[in-house]
């Protein structure tokens, strides 16, 4: 099937939603996605950051569809033709999006532990406004321990039930969920009850805000100043490939590898993420890409030998002669 999305075109095969075709192409043209997470089943349709505009169903019915659609949600039709970052009306309804996640969601960057690596953030720098024209209270929680290593901040939660399909796809009974409905909605308490689980620690990474922290990293580092490099060891109970985020020779935290969509590429047990924090735990690998845009590898050095590299260039065709090797 061919979609054409911001004046690029692909072949993906049948029942490709838009946001995995978007993905496909690249980046520059993937919409944001906050509830989606391709490694949970039934995730995606809850928070609307991935709205595209179709200004073509397909080659049988080139009608645009009348509003902006889910692209996680939506499947490809052939001949479809999509807009993302190339509709001015789509970003500004996005901006719109942004706007409502951050009605509820305190602006506590400063002090949260998920700062440089929280999605919403991300969202709010490319699509916010500059400030809020809402003027009620906000919502606010008291803080909640789930189990004696996470921490749930439910004042920070935008309801994208990541944790919740974690959760009900890791144990067969269903205990969690969320509670109440529309501005009262929160994550049920009952999530404590699946903590048992050797895999329960997974709702801190799909978390894509600060609501759901690791309680042995929080207020530890900024995790800009920590190194993270991809790191194994035998476990026999998940497959041991983990992300070890080092501060000097201490071992801060470890969590999965995310990808660029930053999703985990698989999912860890609680023992490599809570009882393992020794370097010699650990065979390193070496330092971690980060594809994808973030803060995190602004504490690389290959970056700055980049940059030296671009210097010297420009230099050169200036004809710029260093003031060490001047006459
Ligand atoms: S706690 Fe985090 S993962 Fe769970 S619904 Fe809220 S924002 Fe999503
Ligand atoms: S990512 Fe599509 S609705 Fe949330």
């Amino acid at each position: 099937m061919k979609v054409t999305i911001d004046g690029i075109e692909i072949d993906v095969p049948k029942g490709t939603t838009i946001l995995q075709a978007a993905r496909m192409i690249g980046p520059e043209v993937a919409p944001p996605a906050m509830c989606y997470y391709t490694k949970l089943k039934t995730s995606g349709g809850y928070c609307r950051t991935c709205i595209v505009k179709v200004t073509q169903g397909s080659t049988a019915n080139p009608n645009p569809m009348p509003k902006p659609v889910a692209s996680c949600r939506t499947e490809v039709m052939d001949g479809m033709v999509v807009q993302n970052v190339t509709s001015p009306d789509l970003l500004e309804a996005r901006k719109g999006v942004v706007e409502f996640l951050l009605i509820n969601h305190p602006l506590d960057c400063p002090v949260c532990d998920q700062a440089g690596e929280c999605k919403l953030q991300d969202l709010g720098y490319e699509h916010g406004s500059a400030k809020t024209r809402y003027e009620f209270k906000r919502r606010e929680y008291e803080m909640i321990d789930i189990g004696d290593k996470i921490k749930l901040h439910m004042t920070r939660c935008i309801l994208c039930y990541r944790c919740v399909k974690v959760c009900d796809q890791i144990t067969d009974n269903r205990v969690h969920g969320v509670v109440h409905r529309g501005d009262a909605s929160e994550i049920s308490t009952y999530i404590a009850k699946a903590i048992d689980n050797d895999f329960s620690g997974n709702v801190i990474d799909v978390c894509p805000v600060g609501a759901l922290t690791d309680k042995t990293f929080r207020f530890k580092q900024r995790v800009w100043f920590t190194k993270p490099v991809d790191a194994h060891r035998k476990c026999d109970k998940c497959s041991g490939k983990t992300r070890v985020w080092l501060k000097g020779e201490e071992v801060v935290r470890v969590t999965s590898r995310m990808d660029q969509w930053n999703e985990a590429e698989e999912f860890i047990c609680n023992s490599c993420r809570y009882d393992h924090k020794r370097t010699s735990d650990w065979v390193i690998e070496g330092p971690t890409k980060i594809s994808r845009h973030s803060v995190i590898s602004q504490n690389h050095y290959e970056h700055l030998n980049e940059l030296k590299l671009q210097v010297l260039k420009q230099q050169k065709a200036l004809g710029f002669m260093p003031l060490d090797k001047r006459p």
